[in-house]
């Protein structure tokens, strides 16, 4: 289906904060960028499909100064984690950058100066909470105290977790800086904001709402709500923070920073940038060509900045792309019915998902299937999960080539006879042919659940010409060898085009399928109208998923708080508690001992003996460890040590998340003799990520 004139398409996905290891519901939204993706590249379109971490930002600043590194080396040590993420689930960014780059603050100041010069920039002096202790204006996260609606205490500036109440950090009742305990006192401070309340905004948004085709109708409806009233609630966005901020400078203006949210959209351009340097490309042609198309895949929980700063924005700053820019927002996963939290995500650990090898295309075909192009959550379910895997792809689509290429190889040489014969093969011939469109336009509209339906309704039908012809049968007459041949190459060719079809869901497998057909590249949409005549040696195609592999996705231990504190046996004093039987040196060297920094620590909510270690252990990226050591360590004392984790544990998925390794502690046998847990705290010197041995 080559294009007359292929569409040239600039694709992005939310920029992930780069204080954290990828977790389920990015993975999942990459995956659904990535089918779409890998659609239109098979379709014949010119794709650019650019990410970058979300580098500036309080969280981040906080972070890297516990950890005792800069902020940029902070961000350098998550982005060097990425890779294995993405490489294992397949998802192909042509780019991978940061909004801590060189073309982000020119990017984002060059977009700044041209909204000042229209006249959308106003400063006024605001009061702000300050932490006298610290010297800094306080972020809404790092302001606590009691919630002015329900009175809960330790709830955020910004909302109470347990009302549900908004409200402004200066409404909470006795207010505290999370950061150092103190007392935040009110002081003035120069802001700079974005008017979006000028008429001109207001009249562009809904100009812009009423473009064809370029929001969901949830969305339109969503910012109809918005803009209700006649735009008179929208209210002008802070734009600026104080120095000390990890950030982009604002121009003209000493120790004034861009709030984060502003520079992050323009890190897709950014990365788009960055790419298109590395690749010989004219980026300002590129984005000035009519032609070119931008499509974000974003998540609900983030529309306001896209669906009302970040296309004003562009409008006022007279950015090209403001006329192609397309949005599509998802909803989120939950797993087994249960909701994720937007820093940690819950119940599945990519990561683990990949070590306990399960197969990334399991995942990637089982979202798919869930995926509409609504702003529906959808749900993990594990005995779906592997009921979708077993008996539709495997059972339904992998199945008939085992069933066909065995003849063909053994019997034929790996030849395929030449004509499709017989009422049944004719059939689902031309049905293939009428649901080429169908599918393909089912993935065009992100329909992903459909298309899988209407692939499957076709390997339904292959599959009872498989019952009707029963090859098995016919290999047992060689009187019957033509039509053995005739039935098996039908199931061969119909399986080569369902696995085009399938292949932006599984493109690891339908290449192993094109090298089946002796094509030694990647299939595209076009390959349908080819025949194949032959195929090489079969190799095994995809395995199913065993429910144990479920099991040890979502194992949780007997004992959470045992995490940290060994139990305590029968002896009555440290002293008398019983060695451990002998090992050898090999059984010592099992165990990987590991310094590790602990770059945050945070209570459990819920949990009276547990807190929550964010640990640095020299591996470019984060992990988290849960630990029972609450009752012994309050989270602030902790923060910036050192410690010793043991590395290798297999991750465990507990009540709270996933568990990745053992802090080590010692404690009495007796609790009665000393109450204490007392953590390892190596000597000066050790680094994150030394080996003990
Ligand atoms: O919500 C988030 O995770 C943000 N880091 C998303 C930013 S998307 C874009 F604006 F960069
Ligand atoms: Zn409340």
């Amino acid at each position: 289906m080559s294009n007359a004139q292929p569409r040239k398409l600039f694709v992005t996905t939310a920029l992930p904060y780069a204080n954290g290891a990828f977790h389920i519901g990015h993975i999942m939204e990459y995956i659904q960028a990535d089918i779409w993706v890998r659609f239109q590249r098979m379709v014949g379109n010119e794709v650019h499909f650019v990410g970058a971490d979300d580098a500036h930002g309080t969280p981040i600043m906080i972070a890297a100064e516990k950890a005792g590194i800069t902020p940029q080396e902070f961000v350098a040590n998550i982005a060097a984690g990425r890779k294995q993420y993405l490489d294992g689930f397949h998802i192909s960014f042509d780019n991978w950058h940061s909004t801590d780059s060189p073309e982000n603050t020119e990017l984002s100041q060059a977009i700044y100066k041209r909204l000042r010069d229209t006249g959308l920039i106003v400063t006024r002096v605001v009061e702000r909470f300050f932490d006298p202790v610290k010297g800094m204006f306080l972020a809404d996260r790092n302001i606590k105290g009691e919630c002015p609606k329900c009175g809960a205490k330790d709830q955020y500036g910004d909302n109470c977790e347990v009302c549900g109440a908004a409200y402004e950090p200066t409404e909470l009742k006795n207010p505290y800086s999370a950061l150092t305990g103190a007392t935040p006192v009110l002081k003035p401070s120069e802001q700079y904001f974005f008017k979006l309340s000028d008429q001109r905004c207001i009249e562009f948004l809904q100009e812009w709402l009423n473009s064809p085709s370029r929001l969901q109708p949830e969305m339109v409806n969503k910012v109809s709500e918005w803009l209700g009233n006649e735009g008179k609630d929208l209210a002008d966005w802070d734009i600026s923070r104080d120095a000390p901020y990890f950030g982009i400078p604002i121009p003209d203006a000493p120790g004034k920073y861009f709030y984060v949210w502003l520079d992050a959209p323009v890190g897709y351009l950014a990365s788009l940038k960055n790419y298109c340097g590395k690749k010989g490309i004219d980026y300002d042609a590129l984005l000035n060509n009519p032609a070119t198309e931008q499509i974000h895949f974003i998540g609900k929980d983030i529309v306001s900045f896209h669906l009302l700063f970040w296309p004003t924005m562009l409008k006022f700053s007279e950015h090209p792309i403001i006329d192609k820019l397309k949005i599509n927002v998802h909803g989120h996963l939950t797993v087994n019915g249960e909701k994720m939290s937007k820093s940690r995500g819950t119940g599945i650990s990519p990561l683990r998902y990949l070590e306990i090898g399960m197969n990334p295309e399991w995942l990637r075909y089982y979202i798919a299937f869930k995926l509409n192009a609504k702003v529906e959550d959808i749900d993990f379910n594990a005995e779906d999960f592997i009921a979708k895997i077993n008996s539709d792809l495997i059972g339904k689509y992998v199945n008939i080539a085992s069933r066909a290429a065995g003849f063909i190889t053994k019997r034929f040489g790996g030849q395929l006879s030449d004509a499709v014969s017989g009422e049944a093969a004719m059939s689902w011939k031309l049905r293939f042919a009428e649901q080429e469109a169908v599918i393909r336009e089912a993935y065009e509209a992100r329909e992903f659940g459909k298309a899988i339906r209407q692939i499957m309704s076709l390997a339904d039908e292959v599959n009872q010409y498989v019952d009707t012809k029963k090859p098995w049968e016919l290999a047992k007459d060689p009187a019957n060898n033509q039509e053995l041949q005739d039935v098996c190459s039908n199931l061969l060719r119909s399986f080569y085009s369902l696995t085009i079809f399938l292949a932006p869901i599984l493109p690891s497998l339908a290449r192993k399928v094109a090298s089946l057909f002796k094509m030694e590249r990647d299939l595209t949409w076009a390959d349908l109208q080819t025949n194949p005549s032959a195929i090489g040696t079969f190799e095994h195609l995809m395995t199913r998923v065993d429910a144990k592999m479920l099991d040890a996705l979502f194992e949780v231990p007997e004992a959470p708080a045992a995490q940290a504190a060994p139990a305590a046996n029968a002896a009555t004093n440290a002293a008398a508690e019983p060695l451990a039987p002998e090992i050898k040196i090999d059984d010592f060297a099992k165990i990987d001992l590991r310094i590790a920094q602990i770059v945050n620590c945070e209570h459990v909510e819920g949990s009276d003996k547990l807190l929550r270690l964010t640990l640095n252990v020299g591996e470019g990226r984060m992990r988290n460890v849960f630990s029972g050591i609450k009752s012994a360590y309050k989270p602030e004392d902790l923060i910036g040590k050192l410690t010793v984790l043991v590395a290798n544990l297999a991750p465990r998925k507990m009540k709270f998340g996933i568990s990745e390794g053992m802090v080590l502690a010692a404690s009495a046998a007796d609790e009665k003799t000393n109450p204490g847990i007392y953590i390892l705290n190596p000597w000066p010197g050790a680094e994150p990520g030394m080996r003990i041995r």
